[in-house]
């Protein structure tokens, strides 16, 4: 029976069809036409958690006090790890009691922040394209949103000089993620001194995602809001254990930073969840303290793929940016077509998964993005099928649908 009196409140209405639900309608589709999907589409790394965390919660189940409800703010242990692994990586310290918060994943951080402190009307500053919870977060607050146009002749850098004077003056909130999902871009240590004194001059809250701390290459090293001086007075940093650890199922990431800023946070989160599973609390603790040696094993295979995947595409006609991290690879379509039709065309005739590039906002229109999610042997298949089908940069040489 439908119920056509009920409607969904305003705030679920307004929200445009997130792109990675119908991405996934798409491929249930294509797998009943009986396609060998090659699925680079989200970034979902493939495989296990390393095997000491799975021990490790396998252990933490056969502890009867795990059952419960674990407590609001973490385990103390897991808090403790998160400031200890701080502490090494960054040379930053926390209080775990006040400046470190688990989360159900940092996709529920980084909404549930913006409901914390977005009221309606409030204006809030986010990149376009960006990770849709940067926006879509606010959103759902009825926060208004000033889109930051990011550009590749930026590098992908938020230009602060674009923001004009009056909407920084209301602006009560900005979220940043630099290494970027999706452009791959990163950002120098300047860059983070220059937005932690333009939150200063505006008094504006930072939000900085650091989803891709660990997965950069060439000796890189992404850095924290946290290093800068005056950062962690005005600001909150997210990270998870999605994508270094292959724990985007078990739903673990972390929110540190300010501890006003946090407290805002978890009164919320009090009063809609307990927190994360107490046995995967004491999991995710073993995994911040791998050694580096896996965290060098992880960076080598994206290294690898990235590599591997440019080299391919080169030949192919596309000049793809060698992203110093992340996931993923920022690929230009051809001129003219627009990232949901290239993406629609490479899916029906290859089988291989793209996300459009305006899942991120109108900025990634003309751009699809390719995570670095399958081996080196399922990726060479890729680029196998996309030769095969003439799919190439040259727009004339593009197969019609
Ligand atoms: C920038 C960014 N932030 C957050 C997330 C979500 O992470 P989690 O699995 O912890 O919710 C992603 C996932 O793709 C991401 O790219």
């Amino acid at each position: 029976m439908t119920l056509d009196w009920i409607n969904p409140a305003d705030r679920v209405l307004q929200l445009p069809p997130y792109v990675f639900a119908r991405l996934d309608e798409l491929k249930v589709r294509a797998r009943e036409q009986g396609l060998d999907l090659i699925d680079l589409g989200m970034g979902n790394p493939g495989g296990p958690a390393p095997e000491p965390v799975i021990e490790a919660a396998k252990h933490a189940l056969h502890i009867a006090d795990n059952h419960g409800y674990p407590p609001f703010e973490g385990t103390a242990n897991f808090r403790k790890a998160i400031t200890q692994w701080y502490l090494r990586r960054y040379d930053v310290k926390l209080d775990p009691n006040s400046e470190a918060l688990p989360l159900l994943g940092s996709k529920e951080g980084l909404t549930h922040l913006a409901l914390a402190y977005v009221n309606p009307g409030d204006v809030v500053l986010a990149p376009n394209p960006a990770y849709p919870a940067h926006f879509r977060g606010p959103l759902i607050a009825g926060g208004k949103i000033h889109s930051i146009l990011l550009k590749p002749e930026n590098d992908w850098l938020i230009d602060l000089g674009t923001i004009p004077d009056s909407v920084a003056e209301q602006a009560k909130v900005l979220f940043f993620n630099y290494p970027s999902n999706p452009t791959g871009a990163t950002a120098p240590r300047e860059f983070f001194e220059e937005i932690v004194a333009f939150a200063h001059k505006y008094q504006i809250l930072l939000v900085h995602d650091l989803c891709y701390a660990e997965l950069a290459f060439d000796g890189y090293q992404p850095t924290s809001l946290l290093e800068i001086p005056g950062g962690k007075e005005i600001g909150v940093e997210f990270h998870t254990l999605s994508k270094t650890y292959n724990m985007a199922g078990w739903r673990v990431g972390f929110v540190v930073g300010n501890s006003t800023i946090i407290q805002g946070l978890r009164t919320l989160k009090t009063n809609l969840d307990y927190g994360l599973f107490a046995a995967l609390q004491t999991a995710a603790e073993t995994a911040l303290n791998l050694p580096d040696s896996y965290i060098t094993e992880v960076q080598n295979r994206y290294q690898k793929r990235r590599d591997f995947l440019i080299d391919g595409l080169a030949e192919l006609g596309w000049t793809v940016p060698k992203p110093l991290a992340t996931m993923y690879l920022w690929v230009a379509c051809p001129p003219g077509m627009s990232s949901t039709d290239f993406a629609l065309t490479v899916l029906q005739q290859t089988g291989v998964v793209l996300t459009p590039g305006n899942a991120f906002g109108s900025g990634g229109e003309g751009y699809v993005r390719v995570s670095l999610i399958a081996d080196c042997d399922r990726l060479g298949e890729a680029l196998r099928r996309l030769k095969e089908a003439n799919i190439r940069y040259q727009p004339d040489l593009l197969p019609t649908v």
